[in-house]
């Protein structure tokens, strides 16, 4: 076959020639972003471009932590991938010294890490070492969340499943919301409310033989679109799952590297979890998580359970993540995350004074909420709205997405190199399509 007889396409197909192509291999229902899908082809910094070369303002992925193509990570990578790069079973010293930096930046006794590849096969092996040490079965997450894809993960994907879990010996309780507060209580009544749900699932799993193992939340529910958390509610969490010898695992695969403003969620809550999961920013987009725990968690698993990763924490991967980790205290970035977010949040703050539909805006560091509603005193949520302020955003080539039970928060989590000026371009890009959707049809 010569290169002229290449049968799969043309390279040079239109953004239509590629859905087509898409579909027939992935399948209808592959998910894409926006009514017309970008095609993208390069990276640098803050910035997207398209294949006709436009320039877009990337607001929305988490995983690019430290700017896309950063050169610091790009070398570390080449470098190491024209070296060596080998299954995880030989003995290198970039492993160790990745692994060291990293678990230098948690509080004892968090001093030890299992590499995965994925934030689902972090998650899947928190929930196994947490039934290990336990003996006991149940896990306790939210009802509106998402931990992975693997299928003991997928049984607590409550985003997907009517806020029920998916799979068995999982339970899920009201996640912490302060904006649609249960039975509109407040202050303790509504920490405590929540709290009760708690101790339901724990008494649940008890009587039903299943035992209780441990609970499995992200602090600062980035799925649940970032709740405002009555105060006191993630530590009564950890005083019931010590009370009844459970494990807590905080999922940081998205609140972790410098996200919050702290450099790890836990921090910025002011609660400390048993075992910690790590992934999607680690490798600024090459595929590397884990886990963090203590010598006696990891030590008692390992002695029972031979668990080996082909590619987990391989030279390159170990090469990129410790590049990445570097830049983002060289570049004082998690300060960044804390300082261009206070100014975003004031930013947005403003805008909600001049726009009815903002109902609510939250969130740590460079992890913002932007609830719309219908009207605020009804607080009822305007998803066709956020859907069309998304797309708008993007025609005016500034990329944000939505999120939250109602997909009516305007999700803002860019990397965390954005700068107040690119904070700036955001704010004045809402407004402008806030203020023509107000013209358009007056849905404001
Ligand atoms: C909080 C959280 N945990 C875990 C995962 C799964 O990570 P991965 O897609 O790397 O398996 C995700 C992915 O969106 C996530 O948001």
């Amino acid at each position: 076959m010569s290169d002229t007889d290449f049968p799969y396409g043309n390279p040079a197909d239109s953004d239509a020639g590629l859905l087509i192509r898409r579909e027939k291999l992935l399948g209808k229902n592959a998910p894409l972003f926006y009514e017309q899908p970008l095609h993208l082809v390069r990276g640098e910094g803050v910035h997207l471009y398209d294949a006709d070369g436009q320039q877009y303002l990337d607001v929305y992925n988490n995983v690019a932590n430290v700017g896309h193509c950063h050169p610091r990570v790009v070398q570390a990578l080449s470098t190491q991938a024209a070296t060596l790069n080998i299954h995880t079973r030989y003995l290198h010293e970039t492993i160790l010294e990745y692994g060291e930096n990293l678990t230098k930046t948690f509080a004892d006794p968090l001093s030890m890490v299992m590499f995965t590849c994925t934030g689902s096969e972090a998650n899947d092996l928190a929930m196994r070492m947490a039934r290990h040490t336990t003996g006991a079965k149940g896990i306790i997450c939210t009802n509106e969340t998402y931990h992975g894809n693997t299928a003991a993960v997928d049984a607590l994907a409550t985003l997907f499943g009517g806020g029920q879990p998916r799979g068995e010996n999982v339970k899920s309780v009201p996640f912490p919301d302060g904006y649609r507060p249960q039975d509109n209580l407040h202050g303790r009544a509504l920490c405590d409310a929540y709290l009760r749900a708690i101790d339901q699932a724990i008494a649940e799993f008890e009587e039903e033989g299943v035992g209780f193992a441990g609970v499995l939340m992200c602090p600062i529910f980035a799925n649940e679109a970032v709740p405002s958390v009555p105060a006191g509610y993630l530590s009564g969490v950890a005083d019931r799952v010590r009370a009844n010898n459970g494990l807590l695992i905080f999922d940081e695969v998205q609140s972790g590297f410098g996200r919050t403003g702290s450099m790890w969620g836990y921090e910025f809550v002011g609660v400390q979890p048993d075992i910690v999961t790590l992934g999607k920013p680690m490798g600024n987009g090459h595929p590397i998580a884990g886990v963090v725990a203590s010598p006696e968690l990891v030590n008692s698993f390992r002695a029972d359970v031979m668990y080996f990763n082909t590619f987990a924490g391989n030279p390159v991967s170990c090469a990129v993540a410790k590049a990445v980790l570097e830049v983002v205290h060289e570049e004082k970035l998690v300060q960044n995350a804390e300082d261009v977010g206070h100014y975003l949040r004031a930013g947005l703050c403003d805008l909600q004074q001049h726009y009815d539909a903002i109902g609510d805006v939250r969130g740590p560091g460079l992890f913002i909420g932007v609830e719309l509603v219908r009207d605020r005193i009804s607080k009822a949520p305007a998803p066709e709205l956020a859907a069309r302020v998304i797309n708008k955003m993007k025609a005016k080539h500034v990329l944000i997405s939505k999120i939250g039970p109602f997909d009516n928060v305007l999700k803002i989590r860019p990397p965390i190199v954005f700068s107040k000026e690119n904070a700036d371009q955001l704010l004045e890009t809402l407004d402008l399509v806030l203020k023509e959707l107000a013209l358009e049809d007056g849905v404001l």
